[in-house]
């Protein structure tokens, strides 16, 4: 969401001025063009160059820049988000009370474009009701705030009131630029290989690392949804994404059925076995036994299961990693497991797949459509899925 997006950079007069760089060079690594303000006190704090350096345009420090007569409406009126990092108290105080002091409260009153303020400052300051009064004021007006954590503070103190860390930052800088165009939706997805138990220590797993099934519900909640994810590995929990933690197909299969009943969007990008001991043994198998013989059953196939059964309105999402004949084989398991969507990949081509933070996928549409995603990050991969989600739905109400 940050690429090709016009972000204005404000910096305040806080220790945690030095941090800002990385968040600016994090920005403009993700294609953003920046444009940073510093305010005078955060020039006690860093240098102008540092940022100029690294941003899209030298930094902008003053109103009465003799270049431009009104910087503060350009700044403002270009902006597609505005990220002030660190945001001083002073800051906070002066931007709830409409007080356009310097260029970048100007700036903040003069733009229409989302604003992002990341307060750092001491326990006492951050703990202070009239603080907390300007931030309540800020947030009723929509702006997000992105909270500091507890830890080292200047002088050697520790406490609350620590800039929150650059992914915090940059995380919610992409959130403040995403359409929620998923709103309103439940949106089910699992992640992870399971694992069949031989005995209380072994086990029949596959090479799934989970990343892509993650990454598509971090997706979908920042796009508005209510996520559940059903994953075999451990996942983030933020509010409004729900994680329910399985190791077997069986389970997986039960808390997938729970949670689909008012799905209006499953995604089935775990790996889930396709068999499974048929008897598990209670106690270790000791190797002076001899090489046991392993006897296998089939498991339910979830996905055909869901596709046989399907909700009426649900859109469901199945994956396909394949090692040949990736096209016909994802066509054909769409049909045959009654999918909407099936997101293809072949897991043989270098950085595709299981483990690797990159994936490159087709994406087929049992409406005949057809997307590929280029190699790019699990990331940018998940909001290309959930675009083709967005679009089947939006085609299949006019069908
Ligand atoms: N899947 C499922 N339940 C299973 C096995 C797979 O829901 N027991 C889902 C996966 O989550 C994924 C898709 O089905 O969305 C993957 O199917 P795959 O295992 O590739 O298909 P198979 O039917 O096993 O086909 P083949 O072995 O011929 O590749």
């Amino acid at each position: 969401m940050l690429a090709g997006r016009r972000i204005v950079l404000g910096v305040t007069g806080g220790i945690a001025a030095y941090k800002a760089v990385e968040v600016c060079r994090r920005l403009v690594d993700a294609g953003a063009h920046v444009a940073p303000i510093m305010t005078s006190g955060a020039r006690h704090f860093v240098g102008e160059t540092t940022f100029s350096a690294l941003a899209s345009e030298p930094v902008q420090t003053s109103l009465w820049d003799e270049d431009s007569p009104i910087p503060h409406t350009r700044l403002g009126q270009g902006a597609d988000l505005v990220v002030v990092c660190p945001a001083t108290a002073r800051l906070l105080a002066d931007y709830a009370a409409g007080r356009s002091s310097d260029l970048l409260t100007a700036t903040l009153l003069a733009t229409r474009a989302p604003v992002v303020v990341c307060p750092a400052m001491h326990t006492e300051m951050w703990e202070h009701p009239a603080v907390q009064d300007n931030l309540a004021v800020l947030r009723r007006r929509g702006v997000l705030v992105v909270e500091p954590e507890a830890g080292r503070l200047a002088g050697g103190d520790v406490g609350h009131g620590r800039l929150a860390s650059p992914d915090a930052i940059v995380a919610a800088a992409d959130a403040a630029l995403t359409e929620p165009d998923l709103a309103g939706l439940h949106v089910l997805v699992t992640a992870g290989g399971t694992r069949e138990p031989i005995d209380p220590v072994r086990f029949i797993g596959n090479r799934s690392s989970g990343k892509q099934g993650i990454a598509v519900a971090e997706a979908a909640h920042r796009r508005g949804a209510r996520v559940t994810l059903v994953s075999t590995v451990p996942a983030p929990e933020h509010p409004g994404l729900s994680v329910v933690r399985v190791a077997t197909a069986a389970e997986m299969r039960e808390a997938v059925h729970a949670a689909a009943a008012d799905a209006d969007v499953v995604v089935m990008a775990a790996a889930v076995a396709d068999f499974r001991p048929a008897a598990v043994a209670d106690q270790k198998i000791k190797k002076h036994a001899g090489v046991p013989e392993v006897h296998l059953e089939p498991t339910e196939d979830i996905l055909a299961e869901l596709g046989s059964a399907k909700v009426p309105g649900q859109t469901i999402v199945g994956f396909a990693a394949e090692t040949t004949d990736v096209a016909a084989n994802a066509v054909d398991k769409l049909a045959r497991k009654g999918a909407d969507l099936l997101v293809a990949n072949d897991v043989s081509a270098p950085s595709v797949g299981f483990e690797h933070d990159t994936n490159a996928v087709s994406i087929h549409g049992s409406d005949g459509s057809l997307r590929e995603v280029e190699l790019a990050s699990k990331a940018e991969v998940a909001d290309r899925i959930l675009d083709a989600v967005v679009a089947y739905r939006l085609s299949s109400t006019v069908r």
